[in-house]
Formats: structure tokens, C-alpha cells, sequence
């Protein structure tokens, strides 16, 4: 338990890190990598680059130094930190590593005159409050996927089986136990962690399982991002055969049991979550309306398995809008009258939605604007969560 004195000057501390947070753990990023470089693998490098992950951890830090004493205010947040480490093992051993970086970071960054002593020793104090709560829920989870059926705790090995290009830009790769034994069934919405090596790098990524599980198989579908290591490497040198080891699924975007009317939206390669989630809406005779953006009709994967769905089940009703050229229900981007005309009569419905973030946060400000109540519009991020623009 953290003493009263320690919390006095945490929560003393705030206003500090509101101003200086991000500064902080872009310097502790730094120190970290540095001083540990077998952690290396475990960080996207491109979500350093571009400041996501430090503002992702600034804000972890921050929400949970505001509400130290009542730590259930911090909502999804634990939830959705706890999954993301769980997803690329994350171990208890790492956290010392973090805690020590991030109190010399501190000291570093704000000085000694204002990291006194005192600071630091509540800090570490409070760090390790955060990360015993952490690591204990981790430890659960570590557990759940280990005594599942068909779940494994670590890293399993699995074999490409199976690739099929899907558009100009995804393909799907299908991966199948090297063991042969039955595979862990992912919640509709639910990531994977994959981890492989490239040019003797190992590298560590998420993606979205773009089916069901239930084939013994699980899918995965990889937009080629121009420079990226992993997408590129799966697309162009992966073999059918090849082996590779995926963490147990993970994730909190996943498809909760309703009657309402389901409303699924996704920009470019966001479309993965959401035909799991079809897949497994349509047999409970649930309403869809499947609306799905893409640049053209070259970039447009699983248009004729979803037309496909929407023959064989007329409960399904699909728009596609391209921002250029022909073959869409409409063209240019998402707007207020296309909802008006694409989403269900009776605004009561569960939306997903899932893309780039300025799509996201246009499609957020829409749904809500056409009347969505906004605890009923969900969302992922393909990389750490920030604020969605209002
Ligand atoms: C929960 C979740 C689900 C996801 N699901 C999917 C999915 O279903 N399908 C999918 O395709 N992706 C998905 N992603 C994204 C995926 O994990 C990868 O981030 C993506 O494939 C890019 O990885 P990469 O290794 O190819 O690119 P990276 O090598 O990570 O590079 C990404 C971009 O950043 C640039 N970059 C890299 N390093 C630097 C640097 N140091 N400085 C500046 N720029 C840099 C690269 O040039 C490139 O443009 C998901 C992510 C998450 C978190
Ligand atoms: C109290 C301690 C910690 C806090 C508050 C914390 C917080 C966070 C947050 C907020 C995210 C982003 C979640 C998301 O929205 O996706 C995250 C992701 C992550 N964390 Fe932690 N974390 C802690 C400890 C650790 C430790 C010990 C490690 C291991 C070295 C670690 C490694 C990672 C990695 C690899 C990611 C994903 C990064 C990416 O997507 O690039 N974290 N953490």
C-alpha cells in the first residue's frame, strides 16, 4: 500500500506531468532502449518514431497518477494496457527494468531541485503499486489462455499454410499449429501476437484475426505498408511452410452478444476486425450493415466474400464508398448524408469502427451526430490509443 505522504506527492505531481509528461518518457524511451537493447523487439519502432507510444505511456502514467486513490476511475484503460502486454509478453522481470528508467528519467528530465529524493522514493512507490497490479492481472491472463482448450501460455509455433492476395494491397496468411493440436477460439475482434525473425532481427507485431478460428486455422490480413519490415516481409519472403511463433489472442474490441442492429465500419485494411465480427453476427440472424471505405477499387479486399455473405444471408446490408474511381455505392469520403442513407432507421444499434484515426474520429463525430448513443460506438487502434478528435 502506498503511504498517504507517498499519494500527497503523486498526485502533487500532476500538473507536472500534464506539461512535461510526454518529454519524459520520450526520454525515458530513449534510456530504456539504450541501456536494454534486448528490448528492442518488443516496441514498435515506427510507433516511437511518430510519438504514439510515449504519448500512450505519458498518458498511462498521468491517468493513473490523477486517480491514485480511486483506481477504478481509470476505466478500459488497465484493460486495454493489460492486453496489449499480454499479447507480446510482457513478463514481470521487464517491469524493474521500466520502473529504474523511468525514475532516472525523471530525475533527469525535471531535475534534481524538483525530483527531489522524496519525489523519486514516492514515485517508486507508486510505480510499483501500478506495475503489482499489472503484472498480477497479466499473470491471470498468462494463465486463462494456458488452461483453455486449445490455448498455450508463451510463444507456440506455427507454420504459414496458406497466402491469398485479397487486393493491390492485403493479403491474407493463414497460420496452422506445427503441434497439430486444436487452437485457442479468439473472440470476434481479437488481435494475435506474432514474433519472427528477419536478417537474424527479431521483430514483434499485432494483427487482427480477419476470421473465425474455428477452422483450426487462424488468419491474419497484412496491408503492405510502404518501408515496413514485417508487413513486407510477410507479403514478399514468408514461404508457405515457414515457421513462426504467435502469442495467444488478445483484445478488448471484440463483438459483446446484443439484438440490436449491428453497424460495422472500416477503412482500408481496418476491414480485418470486422469480418471476423460479421462472420460471426450473421448465422444469430442479427441485422449488419456492413459499410466499408477504400481508396479505389484496386485496394478493396474480400468485396466478393462479403457480397457473397450478403446473398447467402439478406439480413446483411453492404455499402462501399471509394474516394476515387468507379464501382462503389458512392464516391469521395464518408459523410453525414451517406450515414443517413447507410446506417439502420432506429439509431439504437452497436457500432465498430476501425481504420486510419482521422477516419476514425470522422466516423465517431458522425455516428454520434446521426444519434448513436456514444457508449455504443466502439473502436481500435492499429497501434497504441490516443484521443480520437471530437
Ligand atoms: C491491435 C492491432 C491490430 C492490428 N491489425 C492489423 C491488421 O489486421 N492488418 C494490418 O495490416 N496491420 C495491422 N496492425 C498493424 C501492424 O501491427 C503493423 O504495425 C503494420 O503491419 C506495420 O508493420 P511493419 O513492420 O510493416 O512496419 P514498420 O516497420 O513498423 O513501419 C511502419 C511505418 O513507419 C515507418 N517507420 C518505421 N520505423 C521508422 C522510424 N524509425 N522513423 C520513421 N519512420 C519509421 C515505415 O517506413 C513505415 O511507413 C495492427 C496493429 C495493432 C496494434
Ligand atoms: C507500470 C508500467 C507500465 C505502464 C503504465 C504501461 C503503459 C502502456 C500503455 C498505456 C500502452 C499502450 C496501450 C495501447 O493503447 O495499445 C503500453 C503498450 C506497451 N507496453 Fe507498456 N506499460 C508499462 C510497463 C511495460 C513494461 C514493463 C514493458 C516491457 C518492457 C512494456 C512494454 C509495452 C509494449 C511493447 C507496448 C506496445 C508498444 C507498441 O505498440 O509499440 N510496458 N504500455
Amino acid at each position: 500500500m502506498l503511504s498517504l505522504e507517498h499519494r500527497a506527492i503523486v498526485k502533487a505531481t500532476v500538473p507536472l506531468l500534464e506539461t512535461g509528461g510526454e518529454a519524459l518518457t520520450t526520454h525515458f524511451y530513449q534510456l530504456l532502449l539504450n541501456k536494454h537493447p534486448e528490448l528492442r523487439p518488443l516496441f514498435n519502432q515506427a510507433h516511437q518514431a511518430d510519438g504514439a507510444q510515449p504519448r500512450a505511456l505519458a498518458n498511462g502514467v498521468l491517468m493513473y497518477a490523477k486517480h491514485i486513490d480511486q483506481l477504478d476511475a481509470l476505466g478500459d484503460l488497465v484493460g486495454r494496457i493489460i492486453n496489449k502486454h499480454v499479447s507480446l509478453q510482457i513478463l514481470p522481470e521487464h517491469y524493474p527494468l521500466v520502473g529504474a528508467c523511468l525514475l532516472q528519467s525523471i530525475e533527469e528530465v525535471l531535475g534534481k531541485e524538483i525530483a527531489t529524493a522524496a519525489v523519486i522514493e514516492a514515485w517508486g512507490a507508486a510505480y510499483g503499486q501500478l506495475a503489482e497490479i499489472l503484472i498480477g492481472a497479466e499473470e491471470v491472463r498468462y494463465q486463462q489462455n494456458e488452461q483453455a482448450e486449445g490455448g498455450w501460455r508463451g510463444a507456440r509455433a506455427f507454420r504459414l499454410s496458406r497466402k491469398v492476395v485479397e487486393s493491390a494491397e492485403i493479403t491474407s496468411l493463414y497460420f496452422e499449429p506445427v503441434d497439430g493440436q486444436a487452437i485457442l477460439l479468439a473472440a470476434p475482434g481479437q488481435y494475435i501476437g506474432l514474433r519472427l525473425s528477419i536478417d537474424g532481427q527479431e521483430h514483434r507485431r499485432n494483427y487482427s484475426l480477419s476470421a473465425l478460428a474455428s477452422h483450426g486455422h487462424y488468419r491474419i490480413s497484412v496491408k503492405r505498408e510502404p518501408g515496413g519490415k514485417v508487413s513486407n516481409y510477410l507479403h514478399d519472403r514468408l514461404a508457405i511452410g515457414a515457421p513462426l511463433d504467435l502469442f495467444a489472442p488478445a483484445g478488448e474490441f471484440t463483438l459483446t452478444d446484443s439484438d440490436k442492429p449491428l453497424v460495422l465500419i472500416s477503412g482500408g485494411v481496418g476491414i480485418t476486425a470486422t469480418l471476423a465480427m460479421l462472420e460471426a453476427a450473421l448465422p444469430t440472424g442479427r441485422a449488419v450493415h456492413f459499410i466499408h471505405c477504400a481508396r479505389n477499387h484496386a485496394a478493396h479486399g474480400f468485396r466478393t466474400q462479403v457480397d457473397a455473405l450478403a446473398m447467402q444471408y439478406p439480413q446483411l446490408k453492404r455499402f462501399y464508398c471509394y474516394e476515387e474511381g468507379a464501382g462503389a455505392d458512392a464516391l469521395g469520403r464518408l459523410d453525414a448524408s451517406l450515414l443517413e442513407r447507410w446506417l439502420p432507421l432506429s439509431r439504437d444499434v452497436d457500432a465498430y469502427f476501425l481504420g486510419p484515426k482521422p477516419f476514425m474520429s470522422a466516423v465517431r463525430r458522425l455516428l454520434i451526430a446521426s444519434g448513436v448513443p456514444s457508449q455504443q460506438c466502439r473502436y481500435e487502434f492499429f497501434g497504441p490509443a490516443s484521443a480520437l478528435d471530437q
